[in-house]
């Protein structure tokens, strides 16, 4: 990268300003890339300027610190350090300091990137100011309202002038709301650029050895929506199932800090679990790439799963991520515990699918990004 990153080479102030939002981990994988490109047409001439926003939705160093060191991600322009809350707290926190920023230093497009309350929230807080709003990773669509992803792709969506889509599918959806053709470019994935591009640098956790893990030998477990988690009697079910299900193999299980409080209230945990810290991002992935299996509720996961073409087994009962299960290695098992011992049985006797990759998910998507923005801002 340049020595200058984004918005503070002098001289070019009258160039488009691009607002880069990052508020959550899983943002963190996606704005690296579109970066990386941004700042590769800078070095090759573009006038285009970025500024990195970070909310501080996610402040731990283990949730966010982490992965910009990691990702080589540089230091956010701004961190608007809005912090934990209830989805309204938050989601209000993050509007009334990302308003107060554009109005003493306006932007001339916001991106965002997923789902989370922090792409809500910067959008609407941008195109209330008539700032257009580009989204990566738009038009997918779950069904279910009760997650707050759900609501969050909705509300974006609705007020959202430029889609950056990674399936047909999300192209689709968008096509069925009204939006016009013009408006969406089917990019494909940066999550998986970030995977690709980081694929030769993983490496194991220090306590790998001391647990006793081998290649293909432990399943990796992560939970951490609501549904599964904030109810210790459903979490007890659930794990059990997992335990039961992976037979004499460890299962390896990074709990997010919101599934970590609920485990403090359950007496005794299977054995075959080894709850571990939230993992940063080359030891996760060498976790999941050496994996039997991964059992998970997030999105994401199912992702990297497919493109790793490890087994994943989801505990929801929808995806808006259906490209993982048509073509891909996940399968969604619902979040009964008992759904989860059939799932097991097959993947036991080795009768779980390959899949192939998606379309576009080929470690590119960054820079198709880059030059559509370059395009739409600087005609
Ligand atoms: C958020 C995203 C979710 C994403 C997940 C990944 C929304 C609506 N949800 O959920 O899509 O999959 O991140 O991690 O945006 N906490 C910490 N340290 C932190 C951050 C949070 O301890 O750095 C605690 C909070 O205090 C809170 C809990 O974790 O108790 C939940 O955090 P929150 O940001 O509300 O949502 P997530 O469940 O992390």
């Amino acid at each position: 990268m340049s020595a200058v990153l984004g918005v503070e080479a002098a001289g070019e102030e009258t160039s488009p300003l691009i607002d880069i939002i990052a508020g959550a981990r899983p943002n963190f994988m996606k704005v690296a890339p579109i970066i990386r490109a941004l700042e590769a047409r800078r070095a090759a001439g573009s006038p285009l300027r970025w500024r990195l926003v970070h909310t501080g939705q996610h402040y731990d160093e283990k949730m966010s610190g982490e992965f910009f060191r990691q990702l080589d991600i540089p230091p956010p322009h701004v961190n608007l350090e809005a912090g934990s809350g209830s989805q309204a707290a938050q989601t209000a926190s993050i509007m009334l300091r990302y308003e107060e920023l554009l109005l003493e230093r306006p932007a001339s497009v916001c991106l965002v990137v997923g789902d989370v309350t922090s792409t809500m929230a910067c959008a609407i807080t941008a195109q209330k100011l008539t700032i257009p709003v580009a989204h990566v990773e738009g038009g997918i669509r779950s069904g279910d309202w009760t997650m707050p992803e759900e609501i969050n792709r909705l509300v974006t969506d609705a007020i959202t002038n430029w889609f950056f889509t990674t399936s047909e599918v999300a192209n689709a959806n968008l096509r069925r709301a009204g939006v016009e053709g013009g408006r969406i470019f089917f990019v494909g994935n940066t999550m998986i650029d970030t995977l690709l591009a980081n694929l030769h640098r993983t490496r194991p956790p220090a306590w790998w050895d001391a647990q006793g893990l081998v290649p293909q030998g432990y399943d990796v477990l992560t939970l951490h929506r609501p549904a599964n988690v904030d109810d210790p009697e459903v979490l007890t079910r659930l794990l059990a199932a997992v335990a039961s299900g992976a037979g004499d193999r460890p299962v390896v299980f990074p709990a997010h800090p919101r599934t970590r409080k609920m485990l403090a209230r359950i007496k005794a945990l299977p054995s075959a679990l080894r709850v571990v810290d939230p993992q940063p991002y080359l030891e996760f992935v060498h976790l999941v790439r050496h994996a039997r299996a991964v059992v998970t509720d997030s999105g994401g996961i199912t992702e990297e799963t497919t493109v790793l073409g490890i087994p994943c087994l989801t505990l929801r009962d929808s995806t808006e991520r259906p490209e993982t299960v048509t073509v891909g290695t996940n399968e969604l098992i619902g979040t009964d515990p008992r759904a989860l011992a059939p799932a097991y049985a097959r993947l036991n006797a080795g009768g779980w699918k390959k899949g192939t990759t998606p379309e576009l998910w080929d470690g590119r998507t960054g820079a198709r990004i880059a030059e559509q923005l370059e395009r739409l801002l600087l005609r």
